[in-house]
């Protein structure tokens, strides 16, 4: 069975995708720093390498595990951190990718599957947002991410090295961030969990499109088949607001229903979905998970780890 390195595999999304490929029977490693992740997400069955992708120490990780294909999903995460330390940001997104890339060149990987954004888009021009919509990233973190998708087309041009760039939109779902920074379904489950009145930014009016992390991770191990070259938008296209969200939240929880209002964020983006037409067209993929049982199954598992909540894993 073949070998699959995943960076960032004590990540949110990164472990659900080690769990994945150890279901299906790869053979699984990860690298990853621990600077958000955690040792315990990683299952016993994948060898680990702690590791920071950017250090010389990367190459010894390809030259002990041998892999036969990369599935990078390493990154620095917060927008505000990249507006606050550009440079930290393309350290690790840009100069980091460039080196996974580097050694999948060298040990002579054949594919890497990379974990993108929503956020290469911008403001969304039309709805939904397709693969063919302008490119305005507004963060460095967007910058960082897109610039990736570049050194991909030109490694496949020149070393034959294939690629798939998945792009994700709102990913949710057990073992997320759920500190200020995190994710806001991790962010409002921790809040009424502990008895915290939620807190919406402006009106709550505005929409984003929320995919369950299992759906995500499901695509990430078909990538390792097919797509090739190609980059492709990991989404429901579907448009919830937040007030929807918070809503469906507070009828798995329950609570008092209070909630803090503040002034809207400036620069947030009001609607967003992205169209998934290309990604089922190609791999056959259909999110298997509504909002509802999504969130259902997210509460459950942060009732279960309660230690991990309220203090997020900056
Ligand atoms: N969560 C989302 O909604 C979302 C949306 C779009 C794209 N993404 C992308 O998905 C990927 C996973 O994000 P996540 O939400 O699971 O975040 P996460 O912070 O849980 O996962 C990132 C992982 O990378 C590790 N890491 C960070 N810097 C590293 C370094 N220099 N060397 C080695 N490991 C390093 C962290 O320790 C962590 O385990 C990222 O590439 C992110 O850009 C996430």
């Amino acid at each position: 069975m073949e070998r699959i390195l995943v960076t960032g595999g004590a990540g949110f999304i990164g472990s659900h995708i080690v769990e994945a490929l150890l279901a299906e029977g790869y053979k699984v490693a990860v690298v990853d720093d621990l600077s958000t992740g955690k040792r315990e997400n990683v299952p016993s069955a994948a060898r680990f390498y702690q590791c920071d992708i950017c250090s010389p120490e990367l190459e010894a990780v390809f030259a002990d595990f041998e892999p036969d294909k990369i599935i990078h999903a390493a990154a620095q995460v917060r927008v505000t951190v990249s507006l606050e330390k550009p440079q930290i940001d393309a350290r690790v997104n840009i100069l980091g990718s460039l080196h996974v890339l580097e050694l999948a060149r060298r040990f002579r990987c054949s594919r890497i599957v990379y974990s993108s954004s929503a956020a290469v888009y911008g403001n969304p021009q039309y709805l939904p947002v397709d693969e063919a919509h302008p490119l305005n990233p507004i963060s460095p973190y967007g910058i960082s991410k897109h610039t990736v998708e570049h050194y991909l087309h030109m490694y496949r041009e020149l070393y034959g090295l294939d690629y798939v760039v998945l792009r994700y939109s709102n990913v949710y779902g057990p073992r997320q961030d759920s500190s200020g920074e995190g994710g806001v379904v991790a962010v409002f489950t921790d809040r009424l969990l502990t008895g915290k009145p939620p807190v919406i930014y402006g009106d709550g009016g505005q929409t984003r499109d929320f995919i369950y992390v299992k759906d995500v991770a499901r695509v990430n191990v078909l990538a390792l088949k097919a797509g090739s070259g190609g980059i492709f938008n990991v989404s429901t296209q579907t448009e919830t607001s937040v007030n929807e969200l918070l809503k469906l939240i507070q009828m798995e929880i329950g609570g008092s229903g209070e909630v803090i209002h503040e002034k809207e964020r400036p620069g947030e983006i009001r609607r967003s979905f992205l169209s998934n037409r290309e990604l089922v067209r190609t791999f056959n993929w259909h999110p298997e998970v509504d909002l509802k049982t999504g969130l259902r199954e997210t509460v459950a598992e942060f009732r279960k780890s309660g230690s991990s909540f309220s203090k997020g894993q900056g």
